[in-house]
């Protein structure tokens, strides 16, 4: 697990860009895995700005999204879909019908999860971008989760929904459940580049690299990847 600590918010989207320019100009037709949330904003306005100036190209490349809330209605903000073509997929030439994120209708759908995880194993994950939760979480597989699980549904902790009400007007808005790309997923991909920023997420920072691997803390995992970049602010760096 490499680290890069850089000052700020700001700097840490800058060196995150960097390792994704390497990789998106290593090759036109790439798989990529993406991520939502705060963590991620900064890179994506860098990425459509690399895009916009002729430096990438997308239009052979094609996402696999993390994860999505489960209960939403289609146009509301805060779908995972609606955050990743606002703030990637409407700014870059990649074609939407390449984009990809998992659905599910409700907490019971199976189906769902199984063609989602079909779908995933026709490719290859060439890098898989990260964020964590405060709890240490990665895409949705929240503390206790298997690592040897695939796409699934999940019930939100109470700490992820409180985390996540800065988006929603209250805490009864934020969804209970998701469905989430699977630990063992996250793990087939070939390189693994994690961001994270704040005070909040150093604790989480510190547990994923010092603490033996459990599935109460499921970023432990990543010890076990053998190609991981973790690019984090000194805040988030703060306990390491
Ligand atoms: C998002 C995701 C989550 C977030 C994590 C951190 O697709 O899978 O694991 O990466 O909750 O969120 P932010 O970046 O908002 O702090």
């Amino acid at each position: 697990m490499k680290f890069i600590i850089k000052e700020n918010y700001d700097e840490v989207a800058e060196a995150a860009n960097e390792e994704m320019r390497r990789i998106l100009t290593s090759a036109d037709s790439l798989t990529i895995g993406l991520a939502t949330g705060s963590s991620p904003i900064g890179l994506y306005k860098l990425m459509a700005k690399d895009n916009a100036e002729g430096i990438t190209d997308f239009t052979k490349v094609t996402t696999f999204n993390l994860d999505e809330y489960i209960g939403l209605p289609t146009d509301h903000p805060e779908t995972y879909r609606n955050f990743m073509n606002k703030n990637l997929f409407n700014q870059i030439n990649i074609n939407l019908n390449k984009t990809h994120l998992p659905y599910a209708s409700d907490k019971n759908d199976k189906n769902s999860c199984e063609e989602y995880e079909k779908m995933l194993n026709n490719y290859q994950l060439d890098v898989q971008l990260l964020g964590i939760g405060s709890n240490g979480h990665i895409g949705f597989n929240e503390p206790g989760s298997s690592f040897s699980s695939n796409t699934h549904i999940v019930e939100l902790t109470e700490k992820t929904r409180n985390d996540n009400q800065r988006f929603f007007a209250s805490l009864d808005e934020v969804p209970t459940h998701a469905i989430t790309m699977g630990i063992a997923s996250i793990m087939r991909a070939k390189e693994i580049i994690l961001i994270a920023c704040g005070e909040n997420k150093a604790q989480a920072i510190y547990e994923m690299a010092n603490v033996a691997k459990t599935e109460e803390i499921p970023a432990t995992i990543l010890q076990n990847h053998p190609n991981v970049i973790c690019i984090v602010d000194k805040d988030a760096a703060s306990k390491l």
